[in-house]
């Protein structure tokens, strides 16, 4: 056994006291409903509690319970997640609403093993689920909690190694105050959000100061150590925004890619970074323009670097007024500019179409 685990001090009392005074209050801590616990979850994987809110209250307000998701419009609950980003999490969380409903009986199920059967719901999600709404002894494991415990025994273990995951999954359950576990775990977590940050952690008022021993040796900031970078793959995505009178083409992704069903412009991937003279000198937009007669460019383009967690996208945006339709359209869903709200797209289109609406304001598009 390693020896941090033989000797486990005891940080309950005074993490729940800071936690009590300092809490913020969040909605999803209001409630022991699962159903609503659960979606405050899954929005915030991934994603911080400001920019996760909104989306929180407009998601449980048009889809208070299992039954209204299950039956819900799945373009409908893809719009509610709009720009969030993580698109398989809305498309897991309705698909698991529609496990409940078909092999639970419509109930949130209410043991660890049940919660954890459905899909889209890992470790972290059931601790977290069945904690705060049923009181059940699971620990939660996530980045806040990785750092508190990294910092706090000064362990070394990468967090991303698969003894680090067995090491800190131990050592969490152990320090767990079974007794009050989902107030333990909110205040954990509350803890590495607004204490033990990664950067400058706020020391000075933290309730565990005294037994921090990566603290005692100045060394805070080496926690939690990660074994290896994820290698992170460029693209480069030209996009094409054609506008002929009043109508414009986008597609809908597919396949086992990034951003599945969503839609985005017309899209020309290349495999490095091409200016807009040796993309219009490619055949792929040569091929796609033939028969559209006079192309004009219209503003700025809009340069952005989107970075994902496992891939940057270098993106171009062109706005591009065309005098005939597309020819060769049958990749392509053509429709009325002003409908384009319609549907849903990447935060990064959403971006690319606020780009456009400034330009517009400036007069640089006519
Ligand atoms: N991040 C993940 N879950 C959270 C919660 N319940 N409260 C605040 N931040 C969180």
């Amino acid at each position: 056994m390693p020896d941090v685990l033989e000797n486990i001090p005891s940080i309950s009392e005074p993490l729940i006291d800071w936690y009590e005074q300092n809490k913020r209050d969040l909605p999803w801590r209001e409630t022991k409903d699962p159903y609503t616990i659960w979606i405050s979850e899954i929005i915030l994987q991934q994603t911080r509690v400001a920019q996760g809110y909104d989306y929180f209250v407009r998601f449980v307000s048009r889809f208070p319970d299992v039954q209204s998701l299950a039956e819900a419009p799945e373009d409908e609950v893809m719009k509610h997640w709009e720009g969030l980003g993580y698109y398989s999490r809305a498309r897991n969380l309705q698909y698991a609403a529609r496990q409940v409903m078909s092999e639970f009986h419509g109930v949130f199920p209410d043991t660890y093993e049940g919660v954890l059967s459905l899909k889209g719901v890992g470790e972290y999600t059931a601790a977290a689920v069945c904690s705060f709404a049923y009181g059940l002894p699971y620990a939660v494991l996530d980045g806040n909690v990785y750092r508190v415990m990294s910092r706090l025994f000064a362990l070394d273990t990468p967090i991303d190694s698969g003894a680090g995951k067995k090491l800190f999954s131990e050592l969490a359950a152990s320090l767990l105050d079974r007794r009050q576990a989902a107030t333990y775990n909110q205040a954990v977590m509350e803890l590495g959000a607004l204490v033990c940050t990664p950067r400058s952690p706020r020391c000075g008022v933290c309730p565990l100061s005294g037994k921090c021993l990566a603290l005692s040796r100045n060394k805070t900031e080496r926690f939690p150590v990660k074994q290896g970078k994820v290698v992170v793959k460029p693209r480069y995505f030209n996009y094409l925004h054609l506008v002929c009178g009043g109508t414009t083409w986008i597609h809908r992704r597919t396949g086992n890619d990034i951003w599945r069903n969503l839609y985005e412009l017309v899209l020309i991937e290349t495999e490095e970074e091409v200016s807009f003279e040796q993309l219009q000198a490619g055949e792929p937009f040569r091929r796609l323009m033939t028969g559209v007669g006079k192309i004009e460019l219209r503003g700025v383009p809009v340069i952005r670097k989107h970075v994902l967690s496992h891939r940057i996208i270098y993106a171009r945006f062109y706005t591009l007024h065309i005098e005939r339709e597309l020819q060769d359209a049958e990749a392509y869903i053509r429709v009325p500019s002003e409908n384009l709200s319609d549907y849903v797209f990447s935060r990064l289109t959403l971006d690319y179409f606020d780009e456009l609406e400034k330009q517009r304001q400036m007069n640089l598009l006519f």
